[in-house]
């Protein structure tokens, strides 16, 4: 049965050049987001460019019901995943009591609920071949929760909470579960209001091709998690060796329009 690495979000940024660089190494893609039209594009050049299978799937992963058809799908079509990127994820950014309430709903239905579903469902396939590999899209801010990204930052501590819980149980099933986490990189995931702050202006972003190359990596050779750049990794280690007093200051600084 020919098998594929299955990436949500592939239509843009970070996910967008981790398909560009797996299909360089001749592997079989499944690419899902909603703009079908980059989807099909991808799909022309790359399966020609490569001579591999390429299959596109247009998802809005924001709605739970249609995630879990979409895996329903991959099964009647008998398509085989033997990884797993949840990429597809957005952020917002502004204070709590103004922010849109729906947004934030899509949000934590994107960013956590499609990623629980389609890992437990694909995790259960692989678990029963005693083989695979699911790598979850975290972030820098799963260990530096920044005020103004309230939600954004919560769904991304769950991201890398879960999968260090989950890769942990999974250890002895032949499933390798994995968690990338990228600091700023340059991607239309930016709004202006987020480009107008300090976090964007002191921490130059790094470019997506260098953070899907990292990306590749964990997933197909690596274990545990990885912060994507030595900066980000020092950043990462400061709420642990820093009174949250002071925290608290840096992250509001961080966060705030360019002083
Ligand atoms: N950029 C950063 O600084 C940064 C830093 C840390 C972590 N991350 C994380 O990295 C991941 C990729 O982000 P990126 O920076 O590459 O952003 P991006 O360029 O905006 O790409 C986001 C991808 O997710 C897809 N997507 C968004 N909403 C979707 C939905 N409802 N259903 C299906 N697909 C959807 C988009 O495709 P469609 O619009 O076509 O649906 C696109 O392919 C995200 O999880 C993000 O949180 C980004």
């Amino acid at each position: 049965m020919k098998e594929y690495i299955l990436i949500t979000g592939a239509s843009s940024g970070i996910g967008y050049e981790m398909a560009q660089l797996l299909a360089a190494k001749k592997i079989n893609l499944i690419i899902v987001a909603r703009s079908i039209h980059i989807l099909q594009k991808m799909q022309m050049e790359l399966s020609s460019k490569y001579n591999i299978d390429v299959k596109y799937f247009q998802v809005d992963l924001s709605d739970v019901k249609a995630t879990q058809e979409f895996y329903e799908v991959t099964k009647v079509h008998e398509l085989q995943v033997s990884h797993l990127v949840n990429n597809a994820g957005f952020g917002d950014y502004g204070s709590f009591l103004e922010t849109s309430l729906e947004k934030e709903l899509d949000m934590v239905h994107l960013n956590i609920s499609s990623l629980m579903i389609l890992t437990k469902l694909f995790a259960q396939d692989m678990a029963a071949r005693k083989s695979g590999k699911i790598m979850n899209v975290a972030s820098l801010l799963s260990f530096l929760p920044l005020p103004y990204y309230s939600v954004y930052s919560a769904t991304k501590a769950f991201v890398l909470a879960f999968s260090e819980t989950i890769a942990t149980e999974l250890a002895d099933s032949g499933v390798v579960v994995t968690a990338l986490c990228p600091g700023t990189v340059e991607t239309p995931f930016h709004t202006p209001d987020m480009r107008k702050t300090n976090a964007m202006n002191t921490n130059k972003p790094m470019p997506a091709k260098d953070v899907a190359e990292a990306g590749v990596k964990l997933l197909l050779h690596g274990k545990g998690k990885k912060v994507v750049g030595f900066n980000n990794w020092f950043i990462s280690n400061l709420p642990r060796v820093t009174p949250s007093s002071i925290m608290m200051k840096i992250k509001k600084n961080l966060a705030s329009p360019k002083s």
